[in-house]
């Protein structure tokens, strides 16, 4: 496989958002019960509102053989957003390419610190990144409500 790691472009989105609505469906759903799948995966989620999240981020895409792949997302905080990799290429390093290219970023633009809203499913990913638990927490979605757990990474290494 060659795998490549690009900046975004706005016109990506419809592709990254059937991406992340095949992956929570189809790797999400381990851990979260259909419901949640459901509110979080919704096809009512507006694209547009869904693609203008990623404008004024640090966006990049994941090709594999050329096809998307994944996506990541830092804010200028320092928070990263939406991180994910296709239902059909998980555990094939992407994962850590794109969060290579992410601390790439947040180091050069002088972050001392990354944090996230951890899934469930991503846990032992993010864990393998360095980032340690600060908390779990409940999040309401679509008037779901959902575990997951804020991590935390700091940059001084
Ligand atoms: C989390 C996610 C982005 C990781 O991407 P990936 O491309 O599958 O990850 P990689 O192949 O780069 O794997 C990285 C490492 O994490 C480990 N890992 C990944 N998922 C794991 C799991 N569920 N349990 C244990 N280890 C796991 C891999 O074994 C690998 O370990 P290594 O460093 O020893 O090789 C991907 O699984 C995903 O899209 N998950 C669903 C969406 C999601 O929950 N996103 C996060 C929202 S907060």
């Amino acid at each position: 496989m060659t795998l490549t790691i690009r900046p975004f472009h706005l016109d990506d989105a419809p592709a990254l958002l059937r991406l992340f609505r095949d992956t929570i469906r189809r790797v999400n759903c381990r851990d979260y019960a259909p419901e949640q799948v459901e509110a979080w995966a919704s096809d009512e989620i507006d694209e547009a509102a869904w693609a203008s999240r990623f404008l004024g981020r640090f966006v990049v895409v994941a090709e594999a053989d050329g096809q998307i792949a994944g996506f990541a997302e830092l804010e200028p905080n320092g928070h990263l957003d939406r991180v994910f990799v296709s239902a059909d290429h998980q555990g094939q390093g992407i994962g850590h390419a794109l969060l290579d290219a992410i601390e790439a970023e947040a180091r050069r633009v002088g972050l001392q610190q990354l944090d996230a809203d951890v899934s469930l499913t991503a846990l032992p990913f993010f864990e393998r990144r360095g980032f340690t638990t600060r908390s779990p927490q409940v999040v309401t979605l679509r008037g779901v409500e959902f575990r997951n757990v804020r991590m935390i990474r700091a940059l001084d290494d």
